[in-house]
């Protein structure tokens, strides 16, 4: 083979670098000389990621049960990574600002679209058997569902409600945590008691939440938005992004969702228990949840009407 003046250069590039770790150049290339090539089966951990779906029955619909939720959770690592980008970059432009909140809205909008899977995918009396030997686990335990709610905005959107008024946005996130509106979501409706679904998920992640939501208090999707400049701010394409990020997030996945308990949980006469005895058809629904990113960037009616129109024609055609 001819060295090229192409190639020498290349050499005096590579011999630099590593005489700039202290390294010698020849013994990397004779590494080279018997390393295997790379392929795309190690590369993307295939053998690992497909031994990672354990069901705790034999019914076959389970594994699309579990496949589904990791994927989902597949697609809230990539919307965190892009979270803590925007958070994290110095000096922010509109573009970036745009480009990235528009990649974290196309993730949401592949599992809206997605989420049929569950919807439609699985035959419902294998569902009703296979739950019940997971329980007390629940999608309400997902981490990373709540970190992106804790990169989004500033914690104390996520307060309960009704205990919001109590609080200003500078207090201790720990404070705030005790009445993170979630809660309500895991609270057994006859006793007013933490479900375990709760109590569990709080003991492995509460310390966590609460750094994050420090982390974040300057560096949430919100506060990014707040240090654009003013004709930033004000453009149509910016705000755009975060409408649809909250709509996304706050108002389609939570629907898509609630469809499947729907489909699967409702019943003519009763509804089936969900995990820990709670009441998801009080809790689920956005038009009740009424959880709000930016809530400067909707007009009153808008808000007083969140989520609304869909919950009430599925409420009438359960499946
Ligand atoms: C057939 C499919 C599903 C059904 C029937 C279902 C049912 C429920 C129910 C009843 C709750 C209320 C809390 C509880 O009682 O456990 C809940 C919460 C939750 N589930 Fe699912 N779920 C399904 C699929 C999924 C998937 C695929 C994910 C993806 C990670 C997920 C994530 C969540 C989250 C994040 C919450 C908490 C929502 C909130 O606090 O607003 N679920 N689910």
């Amino acid at each position: 083979m001819e060295i090229t003046t192409e190639l020498h250069e290349k050499l005096n590039q590579l011999n630099s670098k590593y005489a700039s770790l202290g390294e010698n150049l020849n013994s990397y290339l004779e590494g080279l000389l018997h390393a295997d090539v790379t392929t795309y089966w190690d590369y993307i951990q295939l053998d690992t990621l497909l031994t990672l779906q354990k069901p705790k029955t034999s019914f076959p619909d389970e594994v699309v049960f579990i496949m589904y939720h990791q994927i989902t959770e597949l697609y809230f690592k990539l919307a965190l990574r892009e979270f803590e980008q925007i958070g994290a970059c110095q000096e922010l432009t509109k573009t970036f600002f745009v480009s990235r909140v528009t990649r974290i809205n196309r993730y949401f909008d592949a599992l809206i679209k997605s989420f049929q899977i569950m919807i439609e995918g699985m035959d419902r009396e294998e569902f009703l058997k296979f739950r019940m030997s997971l329980l007390p686990a629940s999608g309400f335990q997902s981490a990373q569902y709540r970190e992106i709610e804790i990169y989004s905005t500033d914690f104390i959107q996520l307060v309960a409600k009704d205990k919001r008024a109590e609080f200003s946005s500078t207090d201790s996130i720990s404070d705030m945590f005790e009445h993170i509106y979630w809660k309500e979501g895991a609270t057994e409706v006859a006793t007013g008691k933490k479900t375990l679904t709760l109590t569990q998920f709080e003991d492995k992640y509460r310390e966590s939440f609460i750094l994050l939501g420090e982390k974040c208090r300057n560096k949430n999707l919100w506060q990014s938005f707040l240090r654009l400049s003013e004709a930033d701010q004000a453009d149509e394409s910016v705000r755009n992004a975060l409408r649809e990020n909250d709509t996304n997030v706050n108002i389609n996945w939570p629907l898509a969702h609630y469809k499947s308990a729907v489909r699967y949980l409702a019943k003519d006469t009763e509804d089936i228990a969900a995990t820990g005895g709670t009441n998801w058809q009080k809790y689920l629904p956005p038009r009740f949840q009424k959880r709000i990113f930016y809530p400067e960037l909707w007009s009153n009616t808008e808000l007083e009407n969140w989520g609304k129109a869909w919950v009430e024609s599925t409420l009438q055609n359960p499946h």
